[in-house]
């Protein structure tokens, strides 16, 4: 699988996402996505199963140093004793002496970023992330990290597929060599209402799901975080390196809606 290397990031292209999963059911989830050959999982302070991501590391056969886990830390923990202390009460749940990658979650209109981006820099510089970035971050709110603060953002996770235009953050942070990890990258079920992607599937034998997530994971510096209880949808997911799309097929994608925001909380910040 191919890997974005960028900013202490070694993360491979294609990850399982766990939200919502808890419990045995996550962990079974991690435990089956490790054993077909994920390497990349994501969890999240909000999710509430950090500890089960991390019972299914203690328990798989694969090395931790052969898997990227990345976490994020919600806006109520943006102060820097809460961030620190919210990143240690996760590595004590994942087991584990570093995340990958840690993320501030969400920007509030009341965060205090450059602050909350300090402390993280902190926490890297102490080891206790190999590399940091940002979710649910716009142009402009990326563009303060990078080049006012000057904090060395590795990741922007937003939401991206075949359904939501991204072209002008994809654009900012390719210059910045800041990679894009795509969230929803299902669209959650969104997909199979569009004729002209399932006819794009048909022609390769595939899903619409595994058409979307390949036309994600081709793009430089994209990576991908679908969702998949069921180890079916994993395999099949993971199935979806295999693809090789064409112009045909880039131009079906293209013409398809792109104005399709699934996750829009009442918090969000202007989104361009
Ligand atoms: N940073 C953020 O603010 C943020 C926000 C939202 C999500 N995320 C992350 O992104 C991850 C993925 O996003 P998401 O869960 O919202 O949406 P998603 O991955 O687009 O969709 C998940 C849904 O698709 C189904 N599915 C998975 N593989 C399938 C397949 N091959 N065929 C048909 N259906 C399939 C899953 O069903 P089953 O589980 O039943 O297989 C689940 O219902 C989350 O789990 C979370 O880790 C981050």
């Amino acid at each position: 699988m191919q890997r974005i290397t960028t900013h202490g990031l070694n993360m491979p292209t294609l990850g399982l996402g766990t939200w919502p999963m808890k419990g045995a059911a996550c962990t079974d989830a991690v435990l089956s996505a490790l054993a077909l050959g994920y390497r990349h999982i994501d969890t999240a302070q909000m999710y509430g199963n950090e500890a089960d991501v991390g019972a299914a590391l203690v328990q798989t056969g694969v090395a931790r140093a052969d898997i990227h886990v990345t976490s994020k830390v919600w806006p109520d923990h943006f102060a820097p004793d809460a961030m620190r202390r919210a990143l240690e009460t996760g590595l004590s749940a994942l087991r584990s002496d570093y995340v990958d990658l840690y993320l501030l979650h969400w920007p509030r209109p009341d965060s205090d970023i450059p602050g909350a981006l300090a402390t993280l820099v902190r926490l890297k510089e102490e080891g206790l992330a190999r590399a940091i970035g940002v979710s649910n971050f716009n142009v402009a709110l990326l563009r303060l990290a990078v080049e006012q603060v000057g904090a060395p953002i590795a990741c922007n996770q937003v939401e991206y597929h075949a359904l939501l235009d991204q072209s002008n953050l994809l654009a900012y942070a390719r210059a910045q060599g800041v990679a894009v990890t795509a969230y929803a990258p299902l669209a959650r079920g969104a997909l199979g209402k569009h004729a002209s992607l399932q006819r794009v599937a048909d022609k390769h034998g595939a899903t619409v799901e595994q058409v979307a997530l390949k036309w994600l994971l081709d793009q430089e510096g994209v990576a991908a975080i679908p969702k998949a209880a069921r180890a079916e949808s994993q395999r099949t997911n993971f199935a979806a390196l295999e693809l090789t799309l064409d112009d045909e097929d880039r131009a079906a994608i293209a013409a398809l809606p792109k104005d399709v925001r699934l996750v829009k909380p009442g918090w969000a910040m202007a989104w361009d």
